[in-house]
């Protein structure tokens, strides 16, 4: 069976933590691993904007030794006239791998089912998987380790972002706080999922409304735009709902000390986050978008090492 990457816990914690071993290792040593030599292709499509998965993983494709095809699903046949299962059968005879960010994740179960390459979930509605393996990265660089550290993720609870930390975040052993209004709560599936994780890893998940009491003494505290691509329309009523979990000067006060601030970029600052957070002392948001590569570039030696087993 092809392995693929598509929600963060596709990995076990025995393997999140390979990974994330081999991207520290690729970091130190950018050009070791050349497994796509050739070289081989990945494909890289896009049906959403991006700025840094769309660097990273063309520029990690090329480390690697191989070739990035960059698709706009606007300009192919994907979406429109051709389900992602036939897709995936034409791409899989002349690629390597297939990384997708789309819409909804059943295009992503959809293609993967219909391919014998790896697919990888660049960002989907409910997931953001390679980001986390970005960020979890990052916060062992600076903590040493990731098991036990408290984390607290504020905003929209039903983000991406938000389903990934639960999942990764549980699957590291970390104890993961979302703090979201009510309405805006993680999809119940996935805290069931995550906390079943958390139970094996000595992690926790719990999820808070009340921002201060979700960021009271944590290790990393992390947020995300308020309004996610695909939820435009949705704005005016988000920024009214929202505004109560701004992480500002006096919400990381409430933190542990030295306390971590994150954020995966693209930021709006002056509503999910101030100013003087995101470019302030605790941040570490470059080292955090620089990490894409490398976690990334791990992710795809070790599925391609996995596929070729
Ligand atoms: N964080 C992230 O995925 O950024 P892009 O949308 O620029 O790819
Ligand atoms: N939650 C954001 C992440 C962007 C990288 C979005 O989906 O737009």
């Amino acid at each position: 069976m092809t392995r693929h990457f598509l929600r963060d816990d596709d990995i076990t914690p025995a393997e999140q933590a390979e990974i994330l071993d081999l991207a520290a290792q690729l970091k130190r040593d950018r050009f070791a691993a050349k497994p796509l030599a050739g070289p081989q292709t990945v494909a890289v499509i896009f049906d959403k904007s991006s700025t840094r998965t769309r660097v990273s993983f063309a520029v990690g494709v090329a480390d690697l030794g191989g070739s990035p095809l960059i698709i706009s699903t606007a300009s192919s046949q994907l979406g429109g006239k051709e389900t992602p299962s036939d897709t995936a059968r034409v791409l899989e005879r002349m690629v390597s791998a297939i990384v997708w960010r789309t819409y909804a994740q059943t295009g992503l179960e959809q293609m993967a089912a219909g391919t014998t390459v790896p697919v990888v979930n660049a960002l989907s509605d409910e997931f953001h998987p390679c980001q986390l393996l970005a960020d979890l990265l990052t916060i062992r660089e600076r903590r040493g380790s990731l098991a036990g550290l408290t984390l607290a993720f504020l905003g929209d609870g039903a983000s991406n972002m938000a389903q990934s930390y639960l999942l990764a975040g549980a699957t590291a052993g970390i104890h993961i706080r979302i703090a979201s209004p009510a309405e805006y709560a993680p999809d119940d599936d996935v805290v069931v999922d995550a906390t079943a994780i958390a139970t094996q890893t000595g992690g926790s998940v719990t999820l808070y409304t009340d921002p201060a009491e979700a960021v009271a003494g944590v290790d990393v505290v992390v947020t995300d735009t308020w309004v996610s691509m695909g939820k435009e329309e949705e704005k005016a009523e988000r920024l009214a709902v929202f505004g109560h979990y701004r992480v500002d000067a006096e919400l990381m006060a409430l933190a542990g000390p030295d306390a971590l601030f994150m954020h995966c970029l693209p930021a709006d600052r002056g509503y999910e986050v101030t100013a003087d957070v995101i470019d302030g002392p605790q941040s570490v948001i470059w080292d955090e978008a620089e990490n894409r590569l490398h976690a990334q570039k791990a992710l795809l030696v070790w599925l391609l090492e996995k596929n070729a087993a």
